[in-house]
């Protein structure tokens, strides 16, 4: 297929019928996860392959044998000891971080290099009513430094779920979920080598939401009250992690620019064809994810802390926060505070991404470049200026941060890197 900008393409009635047609099989619909847009119907070009779904299903072949394992082994010797629940993976592989999940420097790393990288940020002041203190940061760190000097060296990091505040907790099988509030502060302790150092725990408060009555644990604290502690904060960052930074930040902010794709740019457009490769699968899996995870009595309702109705009101306020000018990759790693190699030398997250987010924003520019070459080459193409229009629009894409008009190639270019990246 030769590319094509729309006003240039001998040819263009053809494509002007492939996207009306298009039009009546990709539909936005806005009810299913009220505001979020979803796809309305799936259309058939959409679904697995039978090479991707024989994969798909291979890969899950272990699961439903493990779990048989699991409740008989649990049925013949409840589970009384928290190594015992190494010995529910029997035919799956066992995860690395099980030999090492207990220690401080593991508990640090994971919010460096593990799930959810976007839940710690590194802060200039304390929050009010934080309720750490002094004493709490010499109990851990030593009293060669105090936390104010910390913050003044630049060394404090904050690990806090705000959006995690209104969920009560559910019930799973009659029985009462809890979510944990967690905030946790962290140290960077450099070794004086250059570049050399590591994140440490100081504090976590259990309850922020109770302010300054939260209770305070450090590493001080006897052994199981502080790995209770830890746990509390692997409980939020689950739940922020699945349905936020996984959830709402890929699967639902994608899903509109997939949908307006098909609908504006016809499938000879320079664009279409850059994205369709990133967008392969999308759409069916999103609505496997809504028709069977987001269902009562599905995995979200069962093992999520809120309920259905809770985890639901979490995704919308996720999504909601999310905007293509928020999430170019450097900007976003500038707003955390969490860019400067010199004051965080380890930070896999950061120096992986940004890897990533060059090569792809140099192959993006590279690419584009070739099409459009004057200012007139992006007024004149009415299919781009249709997408920008319906990917804004409130009966279309509701995406955030996006121009209505593209006016110039650096925009283009950053938006769909964003795009590509994500
Ligand atoms: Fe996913």
């Amino acid at each position: 297929m030769k590319p094509y900008l729309p006003q240039v393409d001998p040819n263009p009635n053809i494509r002007k019928d492939e996207l009306v047609k298009n039009r009546e099989d990709y539909k936005f619909n806005h009810d299913y996860l009220a505001p979020i847009p979803v796809i309305d119907k799936v259309p058939h070009q959409e679904l697995f392959s039978a090479e991707y779904t024989a994969k798909r299903l291979a890969s899950m072949a272990n699961l439903a044998p493990n779990m048989l394992a699991a409740k008989a082994r649990n049925f013949l010797d409840p589970l009384d000891e928290l190594e015992e629940y190494e010995e529910l993976l029997t035919l799956l592989p066992k995860p690395a971080v099980m030999n090492n999940y207990k220690t401080d420097s593991c508990f640090a790393e994971q919010r460096l290099s593990g799930a959810n990288p976007l839940a710690i940020r590194r802060i200039d002041s304390l929050p009010e009513k934080l309720g750490i203190t002094n004493a709490h940061f010499q109990k851990s760190v030593g009293t060669e430094s105090s936390l104010e000097a910390a913050l003044k060296e630049v060394k404090l990091y904050l690990l806090d779920y705000p959006t995690l505040f209104d969920i009560k907790g559910g019930t799973s099988q009659n029985v009462r979920k809890y979510l944990p509030k967690p905030q946790a502060l962290f140290y960077w302790q450099s070794n004086g080598l250059a570049n050399g150092g590591s994140l440490r725990p100081v504090a976590i408060k259990l309850n922020n939401d109770a302010g300054t009555d939260g209770l305070i644990y450090t590493p001080d604290d006897p052994y199981l009250d502080w790995l209770l502690a830890k746990t509390c904060v692997q409980i939020a960052d689950g739940n922020h992690q699945e349905l936020g930074s996984h959830f709402a930040y890929t699967h639902a902010v994608m899903a509109p620019f997939c949908i307006a794709t098909a609908r504006q740019l016809a499938a000879n457009h320079p664009i279409a064809l850059l994205l369709k490769p990133h967008f392969r699968f999308m759409l069916f899996d999103n609505d496997l994810g809504r028709t069977h995870f987001l269902q009562p009595g599905g995995p979200v309702d069962e093992f999520m802390a809120g309920s259905l109705e809770e985890s639901l009101t979490f995704v919308v306020k996720t999504y909601q926060e999310w905007s293509v000018d928020k999430f170019v990759f450097p900007t976003l790693m500038k707003s955390q505070n969490m860019d400067v190699p010199e004051v965080l030398p380890h930070f896999p997250f950061r120096d992986d991404g940004m890897l990533i987010w060059d090569a792809m924003h140099k192959f993006v520019t590279d690419y584009l470049q070739l099409y459009y070459k004057t200012p007139q080459d992006l007024s004149e193409d009415y299919e781009l200026q249709n997408w920008a229009r319906e990917l804004v629009a409130q009966d279309g894409g509701r995406v955030k941060g996006m121009p209505e008009r593209i006016e110039t190639i650096d925009q283009l270019i950053q938006i769909i890197t964003v795009v590509v990246f994500t």
